[in-house]
């Protein structure tokens, strides 16, 4: 299988590999494909994501799309976290494998998810801004 040096890059050294004590999402996925999953955590202050780790017992193209999905994130509003889709971190990573895809999603799912954990504590209904957390039937090339 064909790998890009930067998935390979991001998986032989994952960034924002960990997990955050007193997190303000945390967000937890399983692939429906493969069964491996993924942890994500979140520290929030404003709207702003000023720190991200992720946890996976994922495969290698789970740990890449993850990693960089952490680096395309942190730093960034809530908003522009959401409109994240795995396409955009496959891309960012020049392209995975086909039948990998759907890994890529997790990281995707896991970033929602831990959004939709962080309004869920602050009270506030998470489906109208965080959506349906998309599923692997939703994977998109
Ligand atoms: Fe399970 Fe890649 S094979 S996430």
């Amino acid at each position: 299988m064909n790998y890009s040096e930067k998935v390979m890059d991001h998986f032989t050294n994952p960034r924002n590999v960990g997990e955050i004590e007193n997190a303000d999402g945390i967000g937890e996925v399983g692939n429906a494909k493969c069964g491996d999953i993924m942890k994500m955590y979140l520290k929030i202050d404003g709207d702003v994501i000023t720190d991200v780790k992720f946890k996976t017992f994922g495969c290698g193209a789970a740990v890449a799309t993850s990693s960089m999905a952490t680096e395309m994130i942190k730093g960034k509003t809530i908003n522009e976290a959401l409109q994240l889709t795995n396409k955009a971190v496959m891309e960012a990573l020049d392209g995975l494998p086909p039948v990998k895809i759907h890994c890529s999603v997790l990281a995707e799912q896991a970033v929602k998810a831990a959004l939709t954990d962080y309004y869920k504590k602050q009270g506030v209904d998470p489906e109208p801004i965080v959506g349906i957390i998309p599923d692997c039937e939703d994977c998109h090339e």
